[in-house]
């Protein structure tokens, strides 16, 4: 019996190691960063699997504006957030959200869904109830996830932690580029003005704000070029013994 005991205590304690042992890079910052390319390029690099948490908040917002949904009630917006049926799909060069079947990744990728997203991201108890669909995302052989939070809250134990930042004029010209390259059509001056708005109720709201993590390294990506960026996330996650 003791042998027994001693079995499954070897087994709990190596399933925990194992589960910790997952590594996982976190690459936090405003949005217009370039956190999404980065993730999607390191995660390329690494073989590493990749969570696209604002995707999750924007699937919320959208959902939510969808049913007319009142985006200041807590309540309804935690139900909707528990039982929110959606799952991601790779495709080239990413992941897509899939909600009820659909791929709604076009949907979700304007201004005007990412500052309802960070409304419904400002209240706590529909972050609680989001908290462990991100962490499920733990998967061998590790993970870069990209947020607001994700090295402060979500991953706090993370091998790596990035925060990257750029100027809002610098993320607002990305943005409309990136919209431009998709169809869609923004008034630049519009952007600016958003993500002003945007950084303002990410980086003042009392619950789990946009601040780098005390452990984390600031990139300014203002004046690099994604590949820079790429590679010096790259170097730091190998001094740190990822890939190796
Ligand atoms: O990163 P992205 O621009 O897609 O995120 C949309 C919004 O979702 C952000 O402005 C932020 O309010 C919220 N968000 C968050 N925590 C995360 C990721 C996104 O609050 N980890």
């Amino acid at each position: 019996m003791a042998s027994g005991v001693f079995g499954a205590m070897i087994c709990f304690f190596s399933t925990g190691k194992d589960f910790f042992m997952i590594p996982v890079i976190t690459i936090d910052g405003p949005g217009g960063s370039g956190k999404g390319t980065v993730s999607r390029m390191v995660a390329d690099i690494f073989g590493f699997h990749i969570l696209d948490s604002g995707a999750i908040y924007r699937v919320l917002a959208f959902a939510a504006c969808k049913e007319g949904t009142d985006l200041a009630d807590e309540d309804v917006l935690c139900a909707l957030a528990r039982n929110l049926d959606l799952s991601f799909r790779p495709v080239d060069g990413g992941v897509a959200p899939i909600l009820g079947g659909q791929d709604i990744s076009k949907e979700i990728r304007n201004e005007t869904t990412g500052s309802a997203a960070s409304r419904v991201a400002a209240l706590p108890r529909v972050r609680a109830a989001l908290l462990d669909r991100q962490r499920a995302f733990q998967q061998e052989p590790g993970l870069v996830g990209d947020g607001r939070d994700l090295g402060t809250v979500v991953f706090p134990d993370a091998l790596l932690k990035i925060f990257l930042d750029a100027s809002a004029e610098e993320r607002a010209r990305r943005r409309f580029l990136q919209q431009q390259a998709g169809g869609i059509s923004q008034p630049y001056e519009e952007i600016l003005r958003e993500i002003r708005e945007r950084d303002d109720r990410d980086r003042n709201r009392p619950v789990a704000p946009l601040v780098p993590a005390s452990d984390a390294v600031t990139v300014d990506t203002t004046s690099m070029s994604i590949d820079e960026v790429v590679s010096t996330v790259a170097r730091l996650a190998r001094e740190r013994g990822i890939g190796s």
